[in-house]
């Protein structure tokens, strides 16, 4: 099934319906694309930040791992630039007051990506005479610059602070503190999962674009004299194996690098891993050479030398840093739609999400086959209890077993165990079906541990 087949419409209510992500403030009418995750999608979540923490942090010597605060010091944005440049154009349709995003608009209607030219942007709505999409009007506001952080107050501060735009910045001004209680040497990397915060003028198309939303970055420090472009390729080649071994398909990954002119000033080369999501190819991923402008900035601003001692050259240096950055939300987004998978039986559409085993929110459901039989519950009950000490485990007795399996199969549970009479009648063996290919075996209770230890293992 193509990406492209993979409507949203599809996927948003199926994330619903299973558990895996509800609008949130439902019962108060919503609150602007934000989202829950549910029982199963907070099982995935935690999946998929675990498998990327053992990737890039514990199967590595050259990685450390931090979790810093979401407010921080004001001035950290100031040194950063967030302050002064942290901003999206806005637009405003005076007609019936919806908001946009002016590249957006100029994009949608003319092709060109006129991100951060804001006399181009006021020039290219006129010109194309570009219309509300919602209500068709050409009224437009002036084009406005907007700061996408989050303001708030804090007891015995007399200014505003910020809900981190990024995690970034927690990680650079821990640089001095890795230094010195760790025994790092460049090139090294310091990993952070956590929660980020953008007043985006637009947020949509389900978990993509979000105002509070999750990041797992890495500020990877190299040597100034390192040849840094292998090593540019290797994380990039690394970012794109991560996200395969979620289930995303290598032909719906490309790589967009910036153009010269879209480059920060401070950046030596910049790649977006973009994927091919049904509203077409976004980015998922961004990978940038920074040099030296975030340790600089920082030291510059909080006058601490934010330096490296290189012994064997016995001369202090200011690191280069490469920093990958992975969203959270747009990795799940990724995982399901790379999951979702409709298959045509007899009579019927099958909805089975084919996640990875590693990462599926349930590893194994146990039916009795009838739920009025004390014996095989008493029996289903006792295979749960063993099997719950080493996975993710469900019990289900609700409805018909064909029913069972279809929810286990829209949940992405690879294995569904079913007790029977010929188990606690007969031989004590149990059926196993699999999730990708509907077969089925029996297997002994006794062997079950074995049999699992070696499908399950990650
Ligand atoms: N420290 C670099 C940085 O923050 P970014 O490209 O602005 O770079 C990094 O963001 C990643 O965070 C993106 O590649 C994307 O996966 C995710 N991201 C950014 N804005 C987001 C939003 N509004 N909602 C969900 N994810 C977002």
């Amino acid at each position: 099934m193509s990406s492209q087949d993979k409507t949203m419409d599809k996927l948003v209510s199926l994330c619903k319906r299973r558990g895996f992500v509800f609008p949130s403030s439902e019962i108060y009418g919503g609150l602007a694309n934000s989202y829950s995750y549910g029982p199963y999608g907070v099982e995935l979540k935690n999946n998929v930040k675990q498998l990327w923490w053992k990737k890039f942090v514990h199967d590595r010597s050259d990685m450390v791992g931090i979790d810093g605060p979401i407010l921080l010091h004001p001035r950290v944005w100031d040194a950063s630039g967030h302050t002064s440049g942290f901003n999206d154009a806005l637009v405003d349709c005076k007609n019936c007051k919806k908001r946009f995003r002016a590249d957006h608009l100029v994009e949608e209607a003319t092709g060109e990506d006129l991100e951060g030219e804001m006399e181009k942007m006021k020039q290219a709505i006129q010109e194309n005479d570009i219309k509300c999409p919602e209500c068709g009007s050409s009224d437009w506001s002036d084009v406005k610059n907007f700061n996408l952080m989050f303001q708030t107050e804090m007891n015995g501060i007399d200014e505003p602070v910020y809900l981190r735009p990024e995690t970034a910045g927690a990680i650079f001004i821990e640089f001095k503190n890795i230094l010195d209680s760790m025994r790092v040497k460049l090139p090294f990397g310091i990993a952070q999962i956590g929660k980020a915060f953008r007043n985006e003028i637009v947020a949509g198309n389900f978990i993509f674009r979000l105002r509070e939303f999750e990041q797992m970055e890495i500020e990877y420090f190299i040597h100034p004299e390192t040849d840094w472009e292998p090593l540019f390729d290797k994380w990039l080649d690394l970012q794109e194996e991560f996200i395969m071994e979620l289930g995303a398909d290598k032909k719906d990954l490309q790589r967009y690098e910036h153009p010269p002119e879209k480059l920060s000033h401070y950046s030596r080369k910049t790649v977006d891993i973009e994927y091919n999501y049904p509203f077409g190819f976004k980015e998922l991923f961004g990978l940038a050479h920074r040099g030296d402008f975030d340790l600089s900035q920082h030291s510059q601003y909080s006058r601490e030398k934010l330096e490296y001692y290189d012994q064997e050259k016995q001369e202090r240096v200011v690191p280069h840093v490469l920093e990958p950055t992975f969203g959270v939300d747009r990795t799940l987004m990724v995982a399901l739609l790379a999951a979702y998978t409709e298959e045509e039986l007899e009579n019927e559409t099958r909805i089975v999400m084919k996640f990875p085993p590693r990462i599926a929110p349930n590893k194994i459901a146990i039916f009795p086959l009838m739920k009025n039989k004390p014996q095989l519950v008493e029996k289903a009950r006792e295979v749960f209890d063993e099997l719950k000490t080493k996975y993710v485990c469900e019990y289900d007795e609700v409805g018909s077993i064909g029913k069972r399996y279809r929810r286990q199969d829209e949940i992405g549970t690879p294995y569904c165990v079913t007790v029977d009479f010929d188990t606690v009648d007969k031989d004590n063996t149990v059926t196993v079906r699999n999730r990708d290919t509907m077969e089925q075996e029996r297997i002994k209770i006794e062997n079950l541990e074995s049999y699992f230890a070696e499908k399950l293992e990650f």
